[in-house]
């Protein structure tokens, strides 16, 4: 089946930091997982390069829009490079093959009826790249960026959105689940219900943008180019062929709570004026919070991922994100959680599991691991394991899948202190039992490794290669499977890490 995900498209106005790793990491994960499904994946991300805030950033600093995005996307890009994800392609909104088809699909949103010129005035917040609400503003500061908004009025086109506001009631109400979680769901549905108004679709002031094919003083409204990103990109990913029938409508959008609107009600309306299919689903999660404020580079509160990934590795940090938060929810990060999970979790937990369960194998049993039946108590704490992750995942329950699989991490420990296999080495009427005991937690060390694999690339990579277990899909993590050889040297997973080298908050 095809399985197609997506990241927001970052403005290339700042640099990455922390929040847009979370996305792209949780991307990776259910694209991760999806191949090892043997689902058809396509995974995208990018960057968003037009519109205001992008101009405006770019003025700030004397360079051209065109020379910020150039100089900002290689910094994206290598973000998703750093936190191991595996994207299939990597869009810029400037591509030329991006603008054209802009142009071509918002052409034909016009020639069917759905565009018109009018005047619009409200209050814009240019950091956005959006008119505000009198309801939305705070002490006439926008809600998100803190900075006083001035009233705008220009002539642009509009987006007959209103004239979708049935067939949006009827997508609201023939798939409760396209919008997860379901507060998310409600607050895009409540927002519908208090009725539609059309919105802005381009600007005459602004030169920085997709130009509109039908009028040369405008250029697109950037949330128009940028949403289409996720269709055009199908277009052009791969030299010579269309991926469009292939993969579209996406699977699912992974984004924070901060562009839900825009996802959840514009973006819809926007394909169905189109005539194309709508996304099957759109999950929303939260923000990660520094002191209790979302982190963001204008707020200047972020952890630096690349000095997170410099200390502790990439899989810490891929694991970290997903432990300490309830993926959906916000949830606070800060330093020291990371070296506390770190030290408790990752190094005793599942480093120390391994080390010592590999080195039981090399003294008891000279490396190999031995062939024995598996006890029933354990067997019956893996059995439907794959399932339950496989429909955590299916649900984009990314730290609930983790926490299925760390439940096994911890009994497979208790496991160890219950049956204590360094007494039975020293019991010579015991070797069945030792055999057992070994061949279990082996076992349970690979079942666990392989679902974590899409959370912690490398270390799982490592381990499941030192028991000599190949076959890393979810068919093959199934408690008892496969006969394995012999285990190899394995350094440790997740070495002491120097205090004095932490990341700077
Ligand atoms: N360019 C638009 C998105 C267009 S998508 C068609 C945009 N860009 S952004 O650079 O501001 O990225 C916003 C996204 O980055 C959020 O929706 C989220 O995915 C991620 N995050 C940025 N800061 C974050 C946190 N502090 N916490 C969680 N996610 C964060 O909006």
């Amino acid at each position: 089946m095809a399985y197609y995900v997506t990241t927001p498209i970052y403005y290339v106005n700042a640099e990455p930091h922390l929040g847009h790793a979370y996305t792209t990491i949780a991307a990776d994960i259910l694209a991760r997982h999806m191949r090892q499904r043997g689902e058809d994946v396509f995974f995208l991300t990018g960057t968003d390069e037009h519109g205001e805030p992008v101009a405006q950033a770019a003025e700030r600093l004397g360079v051209t829009p065109r020379e910020l995005a150039d100089r900002n996307a290689p910094r994206f890009r290598e973000m998703v490079a750093r936190v191991g994800a595996t994207n299939d392609f990597f869009i810029r909104t400037s591509d030329e093959q991006h603008v054209a088809a802009v142009q071509e699909i918002l052409q034909r949103v016009h020639d069917r009826g759905h565009v018109y010129m009018g005047l619009y005035e409200g209050w814009y917040c240019p950091r956005c790249a959006d008119f505000k609400t009198e309801g939305e503003l705070l002490d006439g500061r926008c809600p998100i960026h803190k900075i006083e908004l001035a009233r705008e009025s220009e002539e642009n086109y509009f987006f007959r959105l209103s004239a979708f506001q049935e067939p949006l009631e009827r997508l609201y109400s023939e798939r409760p689940g396209w919008v997860l979680p379901e507060s998310r769901y409600n607050e895009a549905r409540s927002f519908i219900d208090q009725g539609l108004s059309d919105v802005s679709l381009s600007r005459s002031s602004l030169t920085w943008g997709v130009p509109v094919p039908w009028d040369a003083d405008h250029v697109f409204y950037v949330w128009f180019d940028a949403l289409l990103n996720y269709y055009t990109a199908l277009t052009y990913a791969r030299e010579g062929e269309d991926l469009t029938e292939r993969f579209w409508p996406a699977t699912v959008h992974v984004m924070a709570k901060d562009i839900l609107k825009f996802h959840a009600v514009i973006w819809p309306a926007l394909l169905m004026a189109a005539d194309l299919p709508v996304p099957e689903r759109l999950f929303i999660h939260g923000y990660l919070l520094m002191e209790e404020e979302k982190m963001s580079k204008s707020l200047g509160n972020v952890i630096d991922p690349f000095e997170a990934i410099d200390v502790f590795g990439v899989d810490a940090l891929r694991f970290y994100l997903f432990r300490e938060v309830a993926f959906g929810g916000d949830g606070s990060v800060s330093p020291e959680g990371f070296e506390t999970r770190y030290t408790t979790e990752l190094a005793n937990e599942y480093g120390n599991l391994a080390s010592r369960t590999l080195a039981m194998v090399a003294r008891y049993r000279d490396g190999a691991v031995p062939d024995a039946a598996p006890q029933a108590d354990l067997a019956a704490d893996f059995d439907g394991l794959a399932e339950r992750v496989c429909e955590r995942l299916d649900a984009v329950d990314v730290s609930g899948a983790l926490e299925e699989i760390w439940r096994r991490v911890r009994r497979l420990n208790q496991w160890i202190q219950e049956t204590a296999p360094w007494r039975l080495a020293k019991d010579p009427e015991a070797g069945e039992q030792l055999d057992a005991v070994l061949y279990e937690v082996v076992e349970g060390m690979r079942v666990i490794s392989i679902l974590l694999h899409p959370f912690m690339p490398d270390a799982t990579a490592r381990l499941l290669a030192a028991i000599g277990a190949e076959d890393h899909s979810v068919a093959a993590a199934r408690f008892g499977g496969e006969p394995l050889g012999s285990v190899a040297d394995l350094q440790p997973l997740f070495p002491r890490v120097e205090r004095e080298a932490q990341p700077a908050a």
